[in-house]
């Protein structure tokens, strides 16, 4: 019998790997880190810092609890629904990597063997801002309770502009939970900032900021120029969730404004609404409950994000449109989570025709089964503003439809947008070693992780191509100063494997 058992044993180790493979060490799992947690997870931010071995090494039961999970990376938007841009997501064999490195001791191995750590501008738009909003030095009043406080800033338009990116940066990031970010047309509301502003006022909600969310960003070019227009003398009023615990600690959170040029033509408005609410949800204690919203599509409409919002009571909600039996699916959220709401833009933008029903259901468990029930025992609980009311309050940011939007590959246009620098980087951060001097005037070195045949090419962030060359070493050397001075983009290909690496690096002539 002990030999079956032990049969048993290899064969299954074998079927699932993980007893025969070599182990882990941190530089086979320190890619994971960096391309899927650290964009949170990087110093001075709301999530504990993972960029190095010693600091993911620290919270190892954590880790392995919020992996399984699949609390971390949180992304609650069911993916097998619809898709988004800038999903936080992360791979079954990413997660299992993650998970072998940890059952096995997170063996540290030699870690100068491990990709460089991406680096975290203080701003994530590049360019110079129209406009920054600051709401000044603020002392946090969250003591015991979490705090909502509506700042009120004067934006001192003299003329309509429109908007077209912008981008919340917190001053005290770890004290930051999310803002939220309306816009006062007629420029008349106040401050409130007695910790329970729920209610955020405004005519406008355009979007907002939560622990590594990108900035918004309208697609500015050719065959899609679109912004949120901005009358003369609004304001604009942030909503800040500051945590309970963080009273007396000090935050001055900005927004820095782009807008279009003065006399811009053919940008096309994009407009925000919540066609989808509930006002007469009543859920009693000890009862779960679906509710429903519907609305009809009136023309047709190109959406461009959506922004479903409950509390803490709702576990699940969906959103689509349809009419007879064709359905257009919009987003779909399986376990809905109050701290991890976002507006979640499409990847392309989503065609309702006119005539169409735009309908929601949120399901709330009001029962002590619900973790995030903020109340024990249960109690009664109805529609209301504040975090222990309830809301059914689904919004979206649209424009009217034109033939042809729904070809548009926003996320192509965006990757390419110069207030982003045009691409993702470190798409294999273990395929280039070093990259310097960055910026260079003259001459560029690139140390590639092991010798291999590859293709370079330095091109504008509009995708023109300066200049190509090759290499069979792990080695090469650019000489660039007839480039002009510039933000550019390096691409670096491994011809054998497919694996490609993009860089933005600077030129400058003094
Ligand atoms: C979108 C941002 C984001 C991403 C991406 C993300 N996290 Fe987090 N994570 C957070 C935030 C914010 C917290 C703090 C939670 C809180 O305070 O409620 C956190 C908390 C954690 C904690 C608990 C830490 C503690 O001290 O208790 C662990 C563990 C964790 N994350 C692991 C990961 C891992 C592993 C990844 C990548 C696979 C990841 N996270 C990706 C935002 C993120």
């Amino acid at each position: 019998m002990k030999k079956l058992y032990f049969i048993l044993f290899l064969f299954t180790g074998i079927i699932s790997g993980n007893s025969l493979k070599a182990q882990f060490e941190y530089k086979d799992v320190a890619h994971i880190f960096y391309s899927r947690c650290t964009s949170c997870h990087h110093e001075n931010q709301h999530a504990p810092p993972f960029m190095n071995y010693y600091q993911t090494t620290l919270p190892s039961y954590a880790l392995l609890g919020n992996l399984t999970s699949n609390t971390m990376p949180p992304w609650t938007p069911d993916t097998t629904y619809t898709r988004f841009q800038h999903e936080h997501i992360i791979t079954d064999q990413e997660k299992n990597d993650l998970i072998n490195w940890i059952n096995h001791g997170e063996l540290a191995g030699d870690t100068t063997l491990a990709p460089p750590a991406p680096t975290y501008p203080q701003y994530q738009l590049y360019g110079t801002p129209d406009l920054i909003l600051r709401t000044g030095t603020f002392v946090s009043n969250a003591s015991t309770d979490d705090a909502y406080n509506c700042f009120s800033l004067a934006t001192n338009l003299t003329q309509d502009r429109i908007l077209r990116a912008y981008e919340i940066v917190p001053g005290n990031a770890p004290i930051v939970h999310h803002v939220v970010v309306n816009i006062d047309s007629m420029g008349t509301t106040t401050s409130s900032l007695n910790g329970s502003c729920y209610t955020i006022t405004g005519d406008v909600g355009i979007g907002g900021y939560a622990p590594g969310a990108p900035p918004t960003v309208f697609p500015g070019q050719a065959h899609l120029k679109a912004g949120i227009r901005m009358k003369a003398g609004c304001k604009l009023v942030l909503q800040i969730h500051y945590p309970a615990g963080t009273a007396g600690q000090i935050d001055s959170t900005q927004i820095r404004l782009y807008f279009y040029p003065v006399g811009t033509t053919g940008v096309r408005p994009v407009y925000a609404s919540v066609p989808l609410q509930n006002w007469s949800l009543n859920i009693p204690a000890n009862t779960t409950r679906t509710f429903t919203a519907n609305a009809t599509n009136l023309f047709n409409t190109s959406v461009f994000a959506t922004f479903p919002h409950s509390h803490k009571i709702c576990t699940s909600l969906i959103n689509y449109a349809y009419q007879n039996t064709d359905t257009i699916p919009l987003i779909k959220i399986n376990n809905w989570r109050f701290d991890w709401q976002g507006y979640y833009t499409f990847r392309n933008l989503v065609k309702i025709p006119a005539g169409y029903t735009l309908y929601s259901s949120h399901f709330y468990d009001n029962t002590v089964g619900n973790p995030y029930n903020p109340n024990s025992p249960p109690i009664n609980v109805f529609a209301g503003t504040s975090t222990t009311d309830e809301m059914l309050f689904d919004s979206f940011l649209w424009l009217v439809y034109q033939p042809g939007d729904e070809l548009i590959d926003v996320a192509a246009i965006l990757a390419n947008d110069p207030l982003l620098a045009g691409v993702n980087e470190n798409t294999t951060p273990n395929l280039i070693s070093n990259v310097y001097p960055n910026p260079t005037s003259d001459k560029l070195n690139i140390y590639f992780s092991k010798k291999s045949d590859y293709k370079i090419s330095i091109s504008t962030i509009e995708g023109k191509n300066m200049l190509t060359a090759k290499t069979n070493e792990d080695y090469s050397q650019l000489d660039v100063k007839n480039i002009s001075s510039g933000l550019y983009i390096l691409q670096a290909q491994d011809i054998k494997s497919g694996e490609s690496f993009s860089k933005k690096v600077i030129i400058t002539h003094k």
